[in-house]
């Protein structure tokens, strides 16, 4: 379903009245980033790490960040209004704008800035009890997954192939190492630790992954940040996928294998709980 109100260039318009040039880099390069912001009882949360991980991709395809922050806090506040859900989401993109079609840049740049919200769709009680299928997969991405790119062509075309395998992620395999998910950070559970990828140019730095990071270290939980083998991810305990809409949701088949015992393990049950504790304190105004 579409959302009743989109912002687009500094109005505040229906979807059917947001018209964007045929010609905008966004459209016929992929040239833009983009971001995903949960908010619970319609306050954003980690809204500051998601506009310094924006300000991050501007940075790196070299267009400066056409709002301040809060400019953005405004856009959001407002698209978090037409919306009746007390926990929605953020969609917001930047693209290079228009410009007669040329690879290098336009000299004179209008960039392109939408955004619109939507309530957040939690996955499923059944689901959440049972954990996910996960497929493996090869990374087919570029050397920039850092990058929050518009460009998602090869998470599309994995996540396809997950879909069609009846798996809900694709976990990404890179010269032997586990990278992400096509859309979401992997965690991994080997008895009383915890492990995920350690950041770099291969992966995104998913602002949950972050905190799932910081909750393990506040309470005391074995964390590593480090690389993972493709031997190890079918060897682990317990496996998770973290992402801002999805949280922290276990995976327990992997390629038609049980992971673990085949059901959510005490690890990284542990951290979801943590992580619920930490959004009802946020929801309460106790934590930013
Ligand atoms: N995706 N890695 C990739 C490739 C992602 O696309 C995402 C999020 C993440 C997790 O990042 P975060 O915890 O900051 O949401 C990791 C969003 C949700 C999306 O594209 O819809």
């Amino acid at each position: 379903m579409y959302p009743s109100l989109v912002y687009l260039n500094g109005a505040f318009v229906s979807p059917e009245e947001a018209r964007v040039s045929a010609f905008d880099r966004g459209f016929v390069f992929a040239d833009g980033v983009y971001e995903v912001i949960p908010a619970y009882g319609k306050r954003l949360f980690r809204l500051s790490q998601h506009l310094a991980r924006l300000d991050a991709s501007l940075a790196s395809i070299r267009l400066s960040n056409p709002l301040a922050a809060k400019g953005w806090g405004e856009i959001c506040a407002r698209l978090l209004t037409a919306n009746s859900a007390d926990d929605q989401y953020i969609y917001l993109q930047v693209t290079r704008g228009p410009a007669p079609r040329d690879h290098a840049f336009p000299a004179e740049t209008r960039p392109t800035v939408f955004a619109y919200a939507q309530p957040l769709k939690y996955p499923e009680p059944a689901q959440r009890a049972a954990g996910v299928a996960a497929i493996t997969v090869p990374d087919i991405r570029w050397q920039r997954c850092d990058i929050k790119a518009i460009a998602l062509l090869p998470n599309v075309l994995m996540r396809q192939q997950a879909t069609e395998a009846g798996a809900a992620e694709a976990i990404l395999l890179r010269d032997n190492l586990v990278t992400e998910g096509s859309a979401s950070n992997i965690f991994l559970g080997f008895g009383d630790t915890l492990v995920t990828p350690p950041k770099g140019p291969y992966i995104l730095p998913g602002v949950t992954r972050d905190l799932v990071v910081e909750l393990a270290h506040a309470h005391g939980i074995a964390c590593e940040e480090r690389a993972v083998s493709e031997n190890e991810l079918r060897k682990a305990d317990e496996l998770a996928l973290s992402s801002s809409t999805k949280e922290l949701l276990a995976i327990t088949t992997l390629d038609g294998k049980k992971v673990g015992t085949g059901k959510p393990g005490a690890l990284l049950t542990r951290l979801y709980a943590l992580y619920q504790d930490y959004k009802r304190d946020f929801r309460a105004g106790k934590v930013d």
